[in-house]
């Protein structure tokens, strides 16, 4: 069986934050032909600036960053909301992973299969934000999972003291939307294959 590697990304740089602790749920809750890393180094992504934005003159991690996903199988992005919206460093780091000014290198969010969640202690559970984010994935050409959706609202009841995720609805719903990404990743296997 052919494992499926998917880079998760969270969207807060908060210490005990609730999206990252989800992305961490859902590495214990993957079908079992999938492995998922989850990114730390997004506090080290600088502002997008599209002077830098080729291969010679990007930060170094920016271009890791980029090899990262595009070697990755699928992507798992965990958003918090700000202000309705998707947070400004979630943002700055897809717009680096949008491009391919010279066409050589591949546009990394291009066709790539994705999954989003989302938590919030309110009880709109991120929703704004992640539909601001399906937005951002249609300019990127994303392919993105439509359903289920997870929004875990009122997150500061979903963890229990150690960070562990709960709350069953959510579980299954996490459970859901990683088996749609996996239906994603196999399509889009066979279609590179067929190709
Ligand atoms: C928020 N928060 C928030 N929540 C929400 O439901 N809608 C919103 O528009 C906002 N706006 C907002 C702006 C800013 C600047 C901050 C810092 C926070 C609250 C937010 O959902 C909450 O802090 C979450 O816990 C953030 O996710 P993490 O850090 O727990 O993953």
């Amino acid at each position: 069986m052919t494992v499926s590697k998917v880079f998760a990304i969270s969207g807060s740089l908060r210490a005990g934050s609730h999206n990252t602790l989800l992305l961490h749920a859902a590495r214990k809750f993957t079908p079992g032909d999938m492995e998922i890393e989850i990114f730390d180094g997004l506090r080290e992504i600088p502002p997008y600036d599209r002077d830098l934005d080729n291969p010679e003159d990007r930060p170094a991690v920016v271009n890791d960053l980029r090899r990262r996903v595009l070697e990755a199988d699928g992507l798992l992005i965990a958003t918090p909301e700000y202000n309705h919206s998707v947070p400004g460093v979630l943002k700055n780091a897809i717009d680096w992973l949008s491009t391919d000014w010279s066409g050589t290198e591949g546009r990394p969010l291009h066709r790539k299969p994705t999954a989003v969640v989302g938590a919030a202690p309110a009880n709109l559970g991120s929703v704004r934000a992640q539909l601001a984010l399906r937005q951002v994935f249609a300019g990127t050409e994303t392919d993105v999972v439509v359903k289920p959706e997870v929004l875990v609202f009122r997150s500061h009841e979903r963890f229990d003291a150690e960070g562990n995720l709960t709350d069953e609805t959510a579980v299954g719903l996490l459970q859901g939307i990683l088996t749609a990404l996996q239906d994603k990743i196999d399509a889009d296997r066979a279609r590179r294959q067929a190709a």
